[in-house]
């Protein structure tokens, strides 16, 4: 399928979402270039995110993310496949939606539990993996999550063929 939409497709989330991996089948799809932005960031950096955050603290690691989206808005339209926290930060969502939609994907806690399981480079998740602190963390964020979305896809129980047809289709829907 050729690329028909003329702007960049911001993927947001918690943590385990599904972000990366939609966006690969997305890109695909849609033969867009897709911009995964933790893996910039920690290639930049030659270091990973955990790393990041213990040597640097949090806000650093939130203002590389701003540098990077602005950065984005120019060039050529891309998939971006955000970390957790980039629509925690109103200016992060204007920079997207300058040049782009924000599609957010959503997932029940304990889907997320079970796909975040063994990896260790999430900091926020550290001594969190269980469904209880998800939960929690996942309430704190779930307002400003949903005021940025242009649409909401909810993927449990869905493969992703589906999630990508359902992303292709609201959007195209939007573009009407
Ligand atoms: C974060 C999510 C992570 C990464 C960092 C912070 C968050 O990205 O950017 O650990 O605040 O939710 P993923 O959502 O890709 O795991």
């Amino acid at each position: 399928m050729q690329n028909r939409f003329h702007y960049n497709i911001a993927l947001i989330g918690f943590m385990g979402s599904g972000k990366s991996t939609v966006s690969e089948h997305l890109g695909r799809m849609l033969d867009m270039e897709i911009i995964e932005m933790d893996y910039l960031i920690s290639r930049r950096e030659g270091m990973s995110i955990s790393d990041i955050f213990k040597k640097y603290g949090e806000e650093y690691f939130r203002t590389l993310e701003t540098k990077l989206l602005i950065e984005l808005q120019t060039g050529k339209n891309v998939i971006i496949s955000c970390g957790g926290g980039v629509a925690m930060r109103e200016r992060n969502v204007q920079e997207i939606k300058k040049n782009g939609r924000i599609v957010l994907l959503r997932a029940t806690p304990r889907t997320i539990l079970e796909r975040v399981g063994n990896n260790d480079d999430r900091p926020l998740l550290s001594g969190r993996k269980d469904v209880e602190s998800i939960s929690r963390l996942m309430e704190t964020r779930r307002e400003k999550y949903e005021a940025a979305a242009d649409i909401i896809i909810d993927t449990d129980e869905k493969d992703i063929s589906q999630i990508c047809e359902e992303i292709i289709q609201k959007l195209s829907e939007k573009d009407r």
